[in-house]
């Protein structure tokens, strides 16, 4: 009777520790079954929506109901200080910008082409406000309305804006750290920014150098084991794992060979269409421009002298320089002569640019009124605007003749 009170308890117990061993085999599963589904592979490529997850694409982005312009720029101007007098006194100045206005559409990109010197870069920067911007106002709007006046911004208010505006630079060789690696490259800003959580970073950064066609072996490589274009597509990748709404790429492709320029330019646009996001394009080459641009501006020491959508820039050159500009292009046809010396002479100096119009130097069109008063911005067609006397309503027939003359002449 005793044996079989002893066998029973001791059954039970058994059945207890067997039933322990189960609840806990059972916790041990969920929790399994939770971690695996919220972890994320290590290798982006093993799913497909990495990128929507990481909110990459514009799918994550309230692009339909955001409002039509993210930058509108009146009559800004840098001008930077060139000589003091002995008590500290500004005596002059060089006119870098000097009264540049237009509006940039969201998702669109702006060309800005010119000469070198002719204020470009200093346009872009000062827009970023990596200069203070001396008169004017650059508006940014972000994608839930909220304007921003760049120029009335302390350092301290800019700082949250710096991930939404971004800047691409010429020199893929020179604006990468020779002693960070790729993937410490494009995920510093990520870290600091808090971009994602930080054990996602890793895949995060993958998934961007995916996306800007870098391979993920090249994580661990230094920027000297690439060429130009790579460097110039890490540049980019760095630019966009902040996830800008406006990127100013300054001559991004000048540096590179003919082929691997269309390569980024095709990469901008690929990643435009896929995020939404707006870019100032600088260039001196109009051939590029053109290709990338749904509008273009441009620049003349200091000033925009012509600006239009692309059709009108390429289709309808109205300005005298733009039309020297476009004939300076190379021509792909052994028929047709290019003739480059229709812009002749050298840019003056915006420290002491010509008086009325800055352009009549080295204008064959120039009329006496070109070196007295400066040319209003007129809209000859729809969205096409040029700041020159031709199109001036008061120009009379002797004045008409003396051009005519002139373009003869020349
Ligand atoms: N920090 C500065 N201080 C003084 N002058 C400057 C400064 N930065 C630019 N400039 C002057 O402003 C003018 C415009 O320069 P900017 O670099 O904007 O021209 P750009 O159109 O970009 O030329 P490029 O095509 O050669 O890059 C030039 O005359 C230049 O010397
Ligand atoms: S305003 Fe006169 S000088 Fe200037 S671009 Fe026109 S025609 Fe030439
Ligand atoms: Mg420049």
């Amino acid at each position: 009777m005793i044996s079989l009170l002893s066998l029973s308890q001791q059954a039970s117990v058994w059945l207890g520790v067997i039933f322990g061993l189960l609840i806990v085999a059972e916790f041990c599963y969920i929790g399994y079954i939770l971690y695996t589904s919220h972890r994320k592979p290590r290798n982006p490529r093993q799913k497909n929506e990495t990128a929507t997850e990481f909110g990459l694409t514009d799918s994550s982005r309230n692009l339909e109901n955001a409002p039509k312009y993210i930058l509108n720029v009146r009559d800004l101007k840098q001008w930077f200080p060139v000589s003091k007098s002995m008590f500290g006194k500004v005596q002059a100045y060089l006119r870098a910008v000097d009264g540049v206005s237009f509006d940039l559409e969201r998702g669109k990109t702006i060309g800005i082409v010119g000469e070198s010197g002719c204020g470009k870069t200093t346009l872009g920067r000062t827009i970023l406000r990596l200069y203070d911007i001396t008169e004017g106002s650059a508006i940014y709007t972000d994608e839930n309305g909220k304007e921003y006046e760049l120029a009335k911004l302390k350092r301290k208010e800019l700082r949250p804006l710096r991930t939404q505006l971004q800047l691409v630079f010429q020199d893929p060789y020179s604006s990468l750290p020779p002693r960070m690696t790729v993937g410490a490259i494009i995920g510093e800003a990520v870290k600091v920014h808090h971009i994602v959580p930080k054990e996602q970073i890793h895949d995060y950064v993958l998934e961007v150098m995916r996306r800007c066609g870098l391979q993920p072996h090249y994580y661990d490589r230094y920027p000297h084991e690439f060429s130009g274009g790579q460097r110039q597509r890490i540049c980019i990748a760095r630019a966009l794992a902040v996830k800008p709404n406006l990127v100013i790429c300054d001559e991004p492709v000048s540096a590179l060979d003919v082929s691997i320029q269309a390569q980024v330019i095709n990469l901008l646009k690929k990643l435009q269409r896929e995020m939404g996001i707006s870019y100032m394009f600088i260039s001196h080459d109009l051939s590029v421009v053109k290709y990338i641009s749904d509008s273009i501006a441009v620049m003349y020491l200091g000033n925009i002298v012509e600006m239009g959508s692309t059709a009108d820039i390429c289709g309808n050159a109205s300005h005298p320089y733009t039309q020297a500009l476009f004939s300076a292009v190379p021509v792909p046809n052994p028929h047709r002569k290019a003739k480059p010396e229709e812009l002749s002479g050298e840019l003056p100096s915006p420290a002491n640019p010509p008086k009325g119009c800055k352009f009549h130097t080295r204008c064959k069109y120039c009329m006496e009124r070109c070196s007295e008063s400066v040319p209003e911005m007129r809209e000859i067609s729809a969205g096409h605007f040029v700041a020159c006397h031709l199109f001036d309503e008061n120009l009379d027939d002797a004045e008409v003749s003396s051009t005519e003359h002139n373009e003869q002449e020349a």
